[in-house]
């Protein structure tokens, strides 16, 4: 009886409290979209053109999208999947997106596959998000029907990608749920008008927000840092915001040939921005890219954006970085680090130098880099890797000393900062 009556008073102590969790998981649970995302639409659906000129058109966007990039593993079958992603909780591989009934989306209708591209979630579950669905949910149904209608004619492969290998409990689908309700909000990013053809393609297909974005917990893309930049998870590199105060030193004009050819007056593409140019704008229509040159010089920065740094200019014209600059890197890139148009990218406000994070100009000091081959850049250039040739102490001192005259940082690197970073993975 005594008992009886505790555990009746403590329901009855608990139960606001058990009311209040239910209603925020129910809050939650429709702020990240409610049931509509688990409904995954089988089988049967809509007819999607198929004729040369839909192909063609699904080709051309699919290139935008970079689908084969990610979907395909160094020497595999195009499209096949396999490509490993490095996150914060483990492995995930890209699926096989071929033609194939078994190992593919073969049997996919085009429902189920706009479903997949605007949800982020597919009939084996919610997908993770290093497939870029936050991005890809605001294209226009025609231009998903016409990238459906392009992967339908792409050749079949039977190639199975190896499994996730993840973490508990992130190795379960259903984990990703909790993820989903915690830090995906599709209702905050505000409907993508395809007329308004620079943004539609920057905050759609592009997905340029992925790596350009500052990150929140457990990887997700809160919206106030929203192009603020930030140091890609799961690749190292830093990425830098994309707003018309980075993007000032560039004409739209320029702008837009940098996305083309991957090379400008102002700097050229490296790291993953080498890939992504190589890959994917290269191939963008000379209007497409004046679109988005023109809608990214306007984007207002996001707060959360690091403020260009007022520490003035420093030279230490006579101490070790000058040295090491003047004897090792000087001859491409300039005594004044004005680089030499048309062949070596200038450091004055350079990416690499105005970076909150050194990782940048380390790594392409220990290792190098090779501009892209585009139309635009037929015979690119490129930089020698410096790790054999100076010690960690060298590195260190001309990071600092160009980062600090041509860039406003207040570098500090010590050679077991340079320590720290060899070694990184280059992907
Ligand atoms: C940044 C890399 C990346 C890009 C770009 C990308 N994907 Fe993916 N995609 C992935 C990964 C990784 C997965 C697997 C996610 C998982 O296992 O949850 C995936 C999963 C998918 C799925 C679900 C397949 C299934 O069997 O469940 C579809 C459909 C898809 N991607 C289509 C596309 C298309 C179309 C494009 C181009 C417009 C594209 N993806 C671009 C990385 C990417
Ligand atoms: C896979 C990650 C990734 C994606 C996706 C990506 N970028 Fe980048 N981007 C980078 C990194 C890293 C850098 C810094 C290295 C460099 O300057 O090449 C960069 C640099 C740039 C720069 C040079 C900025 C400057 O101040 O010189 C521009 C412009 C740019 N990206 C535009 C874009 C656009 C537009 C998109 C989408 C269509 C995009 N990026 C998608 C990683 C990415
Ligand atoms: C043979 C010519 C050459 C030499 C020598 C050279 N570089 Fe470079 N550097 C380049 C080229 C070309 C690129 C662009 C590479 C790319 O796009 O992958 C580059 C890119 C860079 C970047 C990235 C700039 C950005 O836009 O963010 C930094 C930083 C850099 N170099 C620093 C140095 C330093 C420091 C040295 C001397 C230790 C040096 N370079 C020596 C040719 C050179």
């Amino acid at each position: 009886m005594k008992l009886r009556r505790v555990f009746a008073i403590a329901a009855l102590v608990l139960l606001p409290f058990v009311l209040a969790a239910a209603a925020v998981v129910g809050v939650l649970f429709a702020r990240q979209g409610g049931f509509a995302p688990y409904r995954v639409p089988h089988g049967g659906g809509r007819a999607v053109a198929g004729d040369a000129a839909t192909i063609a058109r699904g080709e051309y966007l699919a290139r935008l999208g970079d689908c084969v990039a990610c979907h395909t593993t160094r020497g595999g079958a195009p499209l096949a999947g396999g490509r490993a992603f490095a996150t914060g909780i483990g492995t995930v591989y890209s699926s096989n997106l071929t033609p194939d009934r078994d190992h593919g989306i073969g049997d996919w209708s085009a429902d189920e596959f706009a479903h997949a591209m605007r949800h982020g979630v597919a009939r084996r579950g919610p997908l993770y998000p290093v497939f870029p669905y936050a991005h890809f949910a605001g294209v226009s149904d025609a231009d998903l029907d016409a990238i459906y209608a392009w992967l339908r004619a792409q050749p079949a492969s039977d190639f199975v990608p190896p499994p996730n290998r993840l973490e508990a409990p992130a190795d379960s689908r259903r984990a990703l749920i909790g993820w989903r309700m915690l830090y995906y909000r599709p209702d905050q990013t505000a409907p993508l008008d395809p007329s308004d053809r620079g943004r539609y393609l920057v905050e759609g297909l592009g997905h340029c927000a992925m790596c350009h974005s500052a990150r929140g917990e457990r990887g997700s893309l809160p919206p106030e840092g929203h192009f603020a930049g930030g140091v890609i998870p799961g690749v190292g590199w830093y990425a830098p915001p994309l707003d018309s105060v980075q993007l000032q030193r560039y004409s739209e004009q320029q702008l837009a040939d940098y996305l083309r050819d991957g090379t400008s007056p102002h700097g050229s593409a490296y790291g993953p921005m080498a890939e992504v140019a190589y890959a994917s704008l290269r191939w963008l229509t000379s209007e497409d890219a004046l679109a988005i040159a023109r809608h990214l010089k306007q984007i207002a920065p996001s707060p959360l954006r690091p403020q260009p740094t007022a520490v003035a200019a420093q030279t230490d014209a006579s101490g070790k970085g000058a040295d090491v600059y003047a004897r090792a890197c000087a001859d491409c890139h300039g005594k004044n680090g004005e680089g030499e148009n048309g062949a070596y990218p200038p450091l004055r406000d350079a990416v690499a130098v105005t970076a909150p994070d050194p990782i940048n100009a380390v790594r392409m000091v220990l290792y190098g880099g090779m501009e892209v081959t585009t139309t635009g850049n037929p015979r690119p250039h490129s930089m020698p890797p410096f790790v054999q040739q100076l010690d960690s102490a060298e590195v260190a001192a001309v990071v600092n000393h160009i980062r600090r005259t041509w860039g406003g940082q207040d570098s500090r690197l010590t050679d077991d900062d340079v320590d720290a970073m060899h070694g990184i993975v280059i992907d």
